[in-house]
């Protein structure tokens, strides 16, 4: 059986409890482990102050998971400062958040030198190695240095912006260069697909052919969109289960004639939630009748709280928050229900089942999965509808959602009012184009068609074949 090794800055090790709330790429990654042998390399998680160059190994299953610790400084430059500092607000079109620092990228570039080196010793000649996210970017290149003539592809999971955005970025020729040494890279749209491969053109004097790019130095790469989907049928059995949560109880005990709007984001400038909770602020001004009917809850679990940005989006949800509950609000009903918790998918799943609205808005997005779960939740005879920024990549597949600008706090509150008032014939047609699209493309789909473009490369450099 021919091995898969994934390699990603996290990695999700099956719990043993069975209970946890295994997310994202464990899920997406699921049934391609059951096609292939697995390794799934990446950072513990840990922090220590002597980390060890060889990862700690820990078998489950069929899958053998290899971590490495890292150094406080590692840590420091290359996650929180070269990757979320730099990369992150870059490729989310937020330059004005972006702070880039030379002993941060020098950090992320030591980084992935040092976990080339670990992973390197561990491949074998017929492993397709499957590497995921922007903390990741040069991987591929520092292990062609090490002599690797592997297949190696790379998923990119947020937006690859304009070339013109991504320029602005110290050291964006050199990731450009990198990013070419892969033999397929895969993004969320055909819009990021277009962006990177402008950019590879551009600045890295590479010609094209359709989806091929070829380098000075011969290598052959191709650059695709590939949207990521979810786990449709997982998801709809999960959302069907009656509800047995604390919490899903006492939300349906207090929604005894009211609405709930739900929105569910990691806490991230990229999600717009000061900017959603305005725009419900909007809404309940706009509509003085449905004060006291309309709950909006949104779930933020906080995320990345050493990065200076995190922090100050924060304070600023809160003050929001408190704002509007405090103008709004009444002895009895309070607007906005705001929960840093993190929740099991199981009672995620349960709550977007009895919202009537999903409230989604980042002001850009990858693809966000949250939008294909809500509707994957619903009840077909009685959903809900989705608002959807036109700035996640899930409106390119979601065109049956209320689209919105999510900068204009007023098209947001009147598509909160439409989806509130909509009448369950346009309901249940309007979510059964959008369950089509999520079950044609879902994440096997995804996952399979990645691996089989890899696989079928034929495409090997001028470069590698002198090797
Ligand atoms: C996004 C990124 C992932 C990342 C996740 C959580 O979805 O695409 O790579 O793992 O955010 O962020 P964190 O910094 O906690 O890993």
């Amino acid at each position: 059986m021919p091995r898969l090794v994934v390699v990603s800055n996290r990695v999700a090790i099956p719990d043993p409890t069975g209970k946890g709330s295994a997310g994202g790429l464990a899920v997406a990654l699921k049934e391609a482990f059951q096609a292939y042998q697995g390794l799934w390399f990446g950072w513990s998680g840990r922090v220590s102050s002597h980390p060890s160059p060889e990862p700690k190994m820990v078998d489950k299953g069929n899958v053998h998971y290899a971590l490495m610790d890292l150094a406080p400084i590692d840590r420091q430059e290359y996650y929180n400062g070269f990757a979320n500092r730099a990369l992150w607000p870059n490729m989310h079109y937020r330059l004005g958040l972006s702070e880039f620092s030379r002993a941060d990228y020098a950090g992320y570039l030591r980084v992935n030198r040092s976990f080339a080196n670990a992973l390197g010793q561990m491949i074998r000649p017929d492993d397709l190695i499957w590497v995921h996210d922007y903390h990741l970017i040069p991987l591929a290149a520092e292990l062609r240095a090490l002599g690797v003539t592997n297949r190696i592809g790379y998923f990119h999971h947020i937006p690859w912006p304009a070339p013109e955005v991504f320029g602005t970025l110290p050291g964006s020729r050199e990731l450009l260069r990198a990013i070419a040494d892969y033999d397929l890279v895969g993004v969320q749209t055909d819009l990021d697909a277009d962006n990177l491969r402008r950019a590879i053109v551009q600045e890295v004097g590479a010609t094209q052919q359709g989806v091929e790019l070829t380098t000075a130095n011969g290598h052959q790469t191709r650059v695709k969109g590939f949207p990521i989907g979810i786990d449709v049928k997982g998801f709809q059995q999960l959302a069907r289960r009656p509800p047995t949560h604390r919490i899903v109880k006492q939300t349906l005990a207090s929604l005894v004639s009211r609405n709930l709007i739900i929105g569910v984001d990691r806490l991230d400038y990229s999600k717009g939630i000061p900017e959603r909770m305005e725009a419900f602020e909007r809404f309940l001004v706009a509509n003085p009748d449905q004060r006291g009917h309309v709950t909006f809850l949104q779930i933020a679990p906080t995320s990345r709280s050493e990065v200076p940005e995190y922090v100050s989006l924060s304070r600023a949800t809160s003050e929001t928050l408190g704002r509007i509950n405090g103008s709004l609000g009444e002895p009895g009903w309070v607007p906005i229900h705001y929960v840093t918790t993190a929740y099991p998918r199981s009672v995620l799943a349960n709550l977007y089942r009895i919202a009537r609205v999903g409230l989604v808005t980042p002001m850009r997005d990858g693809m966000n999965l949250v939008a294909k779960e809500y509707v994957a939740a619903q009840d077909p005879e009685d959903p809900g509808v989705l608002v959807l920024s036109k700035f996640a990549g899930a409106a390119q597949q979601l065109t049956d959602a209320l689209i919105v600008n999510p900068n204009d706090k007023f098209e947001v509150a009147e598509a909160i009012r439409d989806a509130i008032h909509m009448d369950r014939d346009e309901r249940k047609e309007r979510w059964r184009r959008m369950m089509k699209a999520i079950q044609d493309y879902d994440v096997s789909w995804w996952a399979a068609s990645f691996l089989k473009d890899l696989s079928d490369y034929r495409g090997m450099s001028k470069v590698r074949s002198r090797i």
